[in-house]
């Protein structure tokens, strides 16, 4: 089967093929100009429309970028905790909500008491959600286990998940977030380290919440040596709320990414600019829990790879819209349409270690892309606004919005 994308305003292309990613000052060599393409086999066939396809998909008007990236979220996890945010809101500090067993305690009961059909539809539910606005791929996270057998149902149900979305998936085990009843976080290292052959059945990363409530950097350099030793990714929580001075531990064992980073020490930035590790920036976790800002435009301005995603998960962000992420990244850090799209796109594939096969829209990868009813700058600039017509998955149509049906015809 051939489809082609006839006559989009904008399609979104990288400077060359075969880039792992792109340095986020280098955001403004990304082509976004007039034109389409060809899908042939669920694979990008060539950098123009063709009159020969069976399938032909009207673009006018339209902005062409390749299927969004979140590579940072905690799907699945078992219902929602909007009460902690109301108290949030009204001013009770986040730690103090997880000492007095809120937070991610609560989320690791309610994960106990659900069964996992339930669990699953729930996050079935949500990766809907995630495909109407844009994502044709995203990251899944344990760590709501909060005990060995926990942790091992949770990157189960991710595998199980991965089966029943239209989405390509991954899988982090995120075995060491809160210290679970009973453990010291070494005595818990000592357990992440007995699970973790089973465990490495469905992750390709290993990740760990570093904190000054949650995990230190024995246990980050621990993780790291772990990750190094099973030829997995490492990938880390660090410096949310408070500056623990992750970076330099991290960097040592070549964090694929570190996430979070609202305050990073100043003299982390450039070490972290000058390595291959992502700096993966979450502005829906700032904005609802009024954390400090990333110093995104100096992570960029070091030459960072720069990445944004939703940290969807049920208590810092329950946000899984990838077009408000690049709404608030834009007006929070001050990033043009490119920086945005990039940090989206090719880059957060790169944390996934995806970026051979997706994340940018050239010759042999998949055929994953979104398709706005506007220019790309309204993302950012009509905030809240759901600007996605279609997204299609491996050349397949996995979502087109009513109003837009007629844009895509057989022939
Ligand atoms: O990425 N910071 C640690 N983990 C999550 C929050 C988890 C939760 O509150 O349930 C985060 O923000
Ligand atoms: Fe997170």
């Amino acid at each position: 089967m051939t489809t082609s994308f006839d006559n989009a305003a904008q399609v979104l292309t990288p400077p060359q093929p075969g880039l792992p990613y792109l340095r986020s000052n280098r955001a403004n060599e990304l082509e976004l100009e007039p034109g389409g393409i060809t899908v042939e086999h669920g694979r990008i066939a060539a950098l123009q429309p063709t009159t020969e396809a069976n399938i032909h998909v009207d673009a006018t008007g339209c902005a062409l970028l390749p299927g969004l990236v979140d590579c940072h979220t905690h799907l699945p996890f078992a219902g929602w905790r909007a009460g902690e945010y109301e108290q949030k809101v009204t001013g009770v500090p986040y730690e103090e909500i997880a000492r007095a067993g809120g937070g991610i305690r609560s989320s690791a009961r309610a994960l106990r008491e659900t069964p996992d059909e339930t669990v699953l539809a729930q996050a079935q539910e949500l990766a809907g959600e995630m495909l109407r606005t844009g994502t044709t791929t995203f990251e899944c996270k344990s760590g709501y286990g909060l005990s060995t057998a926990g942790e091992l149902r949770a990157v189960q149900l991710a595998t199980e998940l991965s089966q029943i979305v239209s989405q390509n998936t991954t899988r982090t085990g995120l075995l060491a977030h809160a210290v679970p009843d009973g453990y010291t976080t070494t005595t818990w290292m000592d357990e992440v380290e007995r699970m973790l052959p089973e465990a490495l059945e469905h992750v390709s990363a290993l990740d760990i919440f570093v904190e000054s409530i949650a995990f230190g950097l024995d246990d980050l350099d621990r993780m790291g040596q772990l990750a190094t030793n099973n030829g997995v990714l490492l990938r880390a929580h660090v410096e949310q709320f408070t500056t623990m001075r992750s970076v330099p531990v991290a960097l040592e064992h070549n964090a694929r990414s570190l996430d979070h980073l609202s305050t990073i020490h100043p003299d982390d930035i450039q070490p972290l600019a000058n390595s291959d590790t992502a700096a993966v920036l979450l502005p829906g976790a700032e904005f609802m829990g009024a954390e400090h800002t990333a110093p995104a435009r100096d992570l960029i301005d070091a030459g960072a790879i720069m990445v944004l995603a939703t940290d969807a998960n049920p208590g810092t962000s329950p946000i899984f819209s990838l077009p408000l992420i690049v709404g608030l990244g834009v007006r929070r850090y001050g990033l043009s349409t490119r920086e945005a799209l990039l940090a989206t796109t090719l880059n957060a594939a790169y944390v996934l270690d995806l970026q051979s096969e997706l994340g940018s829209i050239e010759l042999d990868k998949h055929a994953d892309l979104v398709l706005l009813d506007c220019p790309a700058e309204h993302i950012a600039y009509r905030l809240g606004r759901n600007p996605v017509a279609a997204t299609f998955v491996g050349g397949e149509p996995a979502y087109v919005r009513p109003d837009a049906a007629w844009r895509i015809m057989e022939r």
